[in-house]
C-alpha cells in the first residue's frame, strides 16, 4: 500500500487530535524536529536483529511491582513517568529478574488508511538505563514487542515522537512524518 504525506498527516490528526493546537504539551525533549514512524508488520523480519546474552538476560511482561518500574522510568525519561498509569501493557528488559529497559505496547485500534481497514498496535516509550546501554538489550526488547505485535494480527506498529530513527531503522521502521512545535515539516 503506497502512502503519501499527506494521508499519513490524516491518519496522525486522527490519532493524535488536537496535537498541534498550540496550547497542546507536545513534551518536545529537544530542540530538533521529532519523527513518527510506521512498520507494516506483513513485511517484518523478526531475525533483524539478534543478539546474544548471559542467562540472567530476559525479556517479558512486567507482571510486579509497578513501583519498579516508574523508578526506572524516572532514571530514562522523567516527563513519562505520568504515562506509565499501569493501564497499559509494558514489556521489559530484566538483568538478574531487575528491569533494566521498558516499553509500553499499546493497542491504537481500527483505523481507515487509504481505504483499508487496519489494525494498529505501537510499542511506545522505550527506554533503557543508563548503564545497561550499547547492550542489544532495548533493540532486541522492541524487536520482541514488535513481534507481539504481528503476532496478534496488527496490519502496523506506529511509533509517535521519537528522536531515535536511525536506532529504530534497524528493526525495519520507516519514518513517514517529522514535526516541530509548530505543525508537520512537509518534504
Ligand atoms: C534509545 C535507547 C532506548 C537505546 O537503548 P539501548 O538498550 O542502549 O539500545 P541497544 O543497545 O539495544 O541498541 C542496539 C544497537 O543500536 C545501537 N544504538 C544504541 N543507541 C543508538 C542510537 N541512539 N542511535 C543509533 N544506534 C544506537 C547500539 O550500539 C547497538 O548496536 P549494534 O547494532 O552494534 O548491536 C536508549 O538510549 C534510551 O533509553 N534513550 C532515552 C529514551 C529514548 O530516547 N527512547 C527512544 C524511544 S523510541
Amino acid at each position: 500500500m503506497k502512502v503519501t504525506e499527506k494521508q499519513w498527516a490524516a491518519f496522525f490528526n486522527e490519532i493524535n487530535p488536537g496535537f498541534f493546537d498550540p496550547d497542546h504539551d507536545k513534551r518536545m525533549q529537544k530542540d530538533k524536529p521529532s519523527s513518527e514512524m510506521f512498520l507494516n508488520l506483513r513485511e517484518f523480519d523478526e531475525n533483524c536483529y539478534e543478539k546474544k546474552f548471559s542467562e540472567n538476560v530476559t525479556f517479558g511482561y512486567l507482571n510486579k511491582d509497578h513501583d519498579e518500574l516508574l523508578a526506572v522510568v524516572k532514571k530514562v525519561m522523567p516527563i513519562w513517568v505520568p504515562f506509565f498509569d499501569g493501564r497499559t501493557n509494558v514489556y521489559c528488559g530484566f538483568v538478574d529478574g531487575k528491569i533494566v529497559s521498558f516499553c509500553m505496547v499499546e493497542d491504537l485500534g481500527e483505523h481507515i488508511l487509504v481505504g483499508e481497514r487496519v489494525n494498529i498496535g505501537s510499542p511506545g516509550c522505550a527506554g533503557t538505563l543508563p548503564e545497561y546501554r550499547n547492550r542489544g538489550i532495548g533493540l532486541v526488547m522492541l524487536r520482541n514487542a514488535t513481534k507481539i505485535l504481528r503476532d496478534a494480527k496488527y496490519d502496523y506498529s506506529y511509533i509517535h515522537h521519537t528522536y531515535e530513527t536511525e536506532w529504530l531503522k534497524k528493526l525495519g521502521y520507516e519514518v513517514v512524518l517529522c514535526w516541530d512545535e509548530r505543525g508537520i515539516l512537509w518534504s
